[in-house]
Parts: C-alpha cells; structure tokens; sequence
C-alpha cells in the first residue's frame, strides 16, 4: 500500500503532500494519523523552519472527510472522529512554524477545514473551495462553523454553511480565505518562494506571533494585550532579535538561529 502522507524536505522546509488522490485526497483515518503524527515531529524538530500541506494529483487538495468511511458510523463515532480532527488542527495550530496550504484544486468539507487551521493559504486559480456537508445532511463537523466564522465573519460563514455552494479561487481570494492565488502550473514554485522566504526568518518570532494571534482570536481585548506584550519583551531575550537589529543597522542580511 502507497504511504498516505508524502514527506519531503527542501532545506529547512518541509513538503507534506497527502496522497489519496484516487479518492481526491479524502481524509480517513490513516491520513488523520499521519497528520497528527508528522506535525508533533515538525514541532520538535528544530532544523524545520516552515511546512508546506498540499495534495497529491492534479484535482484536489483535499475532498473533505473520507465519505464511504463515515457512510455508516453512529453518533458516538461521529463524536469521537470530531474530536480526533480537532487534534489534528490543533497539532497545526500549535505547530510553531508557519504551515502553508497550497490549495491545488478542491478543497471541501473536511479539506477547506484542513486549510482554515494553516496559518496561510495559496490557492491555484482553478481551486474551487466549500463546505458541501450540508448535501450530506450533515455540517461541518471539523471547526469548519467557527473557524470560518472568525476569519470572513458570521454572514459569508452562514451563507457558505447552510447552501454548501462552491466558491471560485477568485472569490475566496476577495473574501479573504486564501491570501494569494498562482496559476495552477506555478502554485508549487510560489509556495515554496513563500516557505523558503518564512524558513529564513526568526523562529522565534514566528513562533510568539502564531502563539499571540491565536490568543487574540479566542481571548478579550485585555487579555490578548497582556500576552502580546509578553511575547514582544520574550523576543527581546533572544539572540535573534539582537542579530536582526545589529543587521539592519549595518545593513546586511540577518542570519537567524532561534536562538
Ligand atoms: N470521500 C470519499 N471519496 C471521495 C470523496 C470524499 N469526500 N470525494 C471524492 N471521492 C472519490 C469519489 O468517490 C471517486 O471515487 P470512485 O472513482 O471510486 O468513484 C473519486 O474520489 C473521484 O471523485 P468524483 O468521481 O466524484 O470526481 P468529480 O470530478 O466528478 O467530482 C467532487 C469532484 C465535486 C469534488 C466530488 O468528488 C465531490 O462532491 N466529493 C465530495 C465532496 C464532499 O461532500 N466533501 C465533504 C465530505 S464530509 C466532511 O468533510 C465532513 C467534515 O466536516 C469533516
């Protein structure tokens, strides 16, 4: 049997590619596994720097959640497989390098929900993205309602989760959802421009920022002050912050270690 998840490493950054592309990427239980597993050794590993997710073939990024492996779960399954995605997001989120999507064709239900939990999303200009659960009789069961919610806010959030209706790259590039759209024949070469452009900044910069923009989508204004203000003085303790104000200002490139 072929490996789900395709590992590979472009100096400090790392390619995952999921790879079902028989099945346009579904997500199964397999793939959940290789996931969650690959981003706690991306967490510990320090010569990572960025990630790239993205999916096999030439249709999808990822189709949504394996529908044939759910046709015929209970309630208590359904739970429980909710719950083990949210392990997998919360894997990515907590990831402290930056993790792009490169949303090379569908991205649906459990997909589009696999790229809302990235920190940045490319998409190729043919990429169609949704949340067709609704045509499931089911909804979004992976932090699609809130995630969404947070990022385009609670109309455009309602309107894509009760139609289910498809959006072009084109559009989710006007709402916001993916930041950046490629050709589909130059998708890879720009994500990786991007990647390589995150690798080589500070680590520990990276890391305090994704920590305090994801307190500041769940905390109160205060809060969320608090800990931003404690992450800037932590960068201050770091060797990086001195090698990049020593670089600018004898102006020349900086060398950051993490350190
Ligand atoms: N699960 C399992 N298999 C899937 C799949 C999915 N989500 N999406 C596609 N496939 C399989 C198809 O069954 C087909 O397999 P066979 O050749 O064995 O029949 C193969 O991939 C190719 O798909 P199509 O023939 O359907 O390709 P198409 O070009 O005609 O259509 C598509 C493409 C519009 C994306 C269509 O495949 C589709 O609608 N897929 C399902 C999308 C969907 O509903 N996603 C949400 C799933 S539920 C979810 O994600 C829950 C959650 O919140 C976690």
């Amino acid at each position: 049997m072929s490996e789900v998840l395709i590992v590979e490493r472009i100096g400090a950054v790392e390619r995952l590619t999921i790879n079902r592309p028989d099945a346009l990427n579904a997500l199964n239980t397999a793939v959940r596994a290789a996931l969650k597993s690959a981003f706690e050794r991306i967490t510990a590993d320090e010569s990572i720097r960025a990630v790239i997710l993205t999916g096999a073939g030439e249709k999808a990024f990822v189709a949504g959640a394996d529908i044939k492996e759910m046709a015929n779960i209970g309630p208590r399954e359904a739970e429980a497989r909710s719950r083990a995605t949210k392990t997998v997001h919360d894997a990515i989120a907590r990831c402290p390098k930056p993790v792009i999507a490169a949303i090379n064709g569908f991205a649906l239900g459990g997909g589009f929900e696999l790229a809302l939990a990235c920190d940045i999303r490319i998409a190729a200009d043919n990429a169609r993205l949704g949340l067709p659960e609704v045509k499931l009789a089911i909804l979004p069961g992976g932090g699609g309602t809130a995630r969404l919610s947070n990022l385009v806010g609670p109309a455009i959030a309602r309107a894509l989760c009760l139609s289910g209706d498809l959006i072009s790259a084109e559009r989710a590039f006007q709402l916001g959802i993916v930041t950046e759209l490629a050709p589909k024949e130059l998708l890879d070469e720009v994500v990786l421009k991007k990647a390589e452009t995150l690798a080589a900044l500070s680590p520990v910069a990276l890391a305090q920022i994704k920590s305090v923009l994801d307190i500041a989508a769940n905390a109160d204004l205060d809060s969320a002050l608090a800990a931003e203000a404690k992450a800037f003085a932590l960068c201050f303790a770091a060797e990086d912050q001195k090698e990049g104000m020593a670089a600018f200002i004898e102006k020349r490139p900086a060398r950051f270690t993490g350190r």
